[in-house]
């Protein structure tokens, strides 16, 4: 597929990231039964992947939202700055963060930091893609849609320059 002259590889199909969608509800929904988890997806990436996810809950949860940007210099290990906080309060809640995608860990790092400073009583984290290649972690992933090659990668929410977020299956960029 090409689209503003760029060529798109699909690697993940619709029907692929559906039926990982509804596996990955059913272990949330038989996890969090009666614990009426908050869900904090990261914008903007995780905008669809967590629509997908909670319509196909079985449990009341309730939603929200955290947007983060991540800077990268040439020589540092990057910084990542707070651009609009959760509205709830999370105190001796459960928390699910949902993120789209795990490059170097460091967007992670810096939420489950950030969010267990106001005393949730859990936090499990919830990607629908990582590259374990590049992923520095010093924390454990709870759930992992899909392992993926360290390319750049877009659709399903996920942007290279704000575009291609709305496709509904995720590509590689050809390089
Ligand atoms: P990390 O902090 O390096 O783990 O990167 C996290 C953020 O960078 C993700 O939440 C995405 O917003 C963005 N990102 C990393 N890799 C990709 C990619 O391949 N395509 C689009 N966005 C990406
Ligand atoms: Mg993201």
């Amino acid at each position: 597929m090409e689209i503003n002259k760029i060529k798109l590889i699909k690697i993940i199909d619709e029907t692929a990231i559906q039926s990982r969608v509804k596996e990955i509800a059913t272990e949330l929904s038989n996890k969090f039964d009666n614990k009426k988890p908050i869900f904090i997806g990261v914008l903007n990436g995780s905008f669809i992947f967590i629509s997908d996810l909670v319509r196909n809950l079985s449990i009341n949860c309730e939603v929200d939202f955290i947007k983060v940007s991540s800077y990268k210099g040439q020589n540092t290990t990057g910084t990542v700055k707070l651009l609009k906080d959760i509205s709830a309060d999370i105190t001796n809640r459960h928390v699910v963060i949902v993120e789209d995608i795990i490059d170097s860990g460091l967007t992670i790092e810096f939420l489950v930091k950030r969010l267990k400073g106001a005393s949730p009583q859990s936090i499990s984290i919830v990607t629908l893609l990582l590259k374990p290649d590049i992923a520095k972690l010093s924390l454990p992933i709870d759930i992992i849609g899909f392992e993926i090659a360290p390319d750049f990668v877009v659709g399903y929410g996920l942007d290279y320059d704000q575009d291609f977020r709305h496709l509904p299956a995720v590509y590689r960029l050809e390089k």
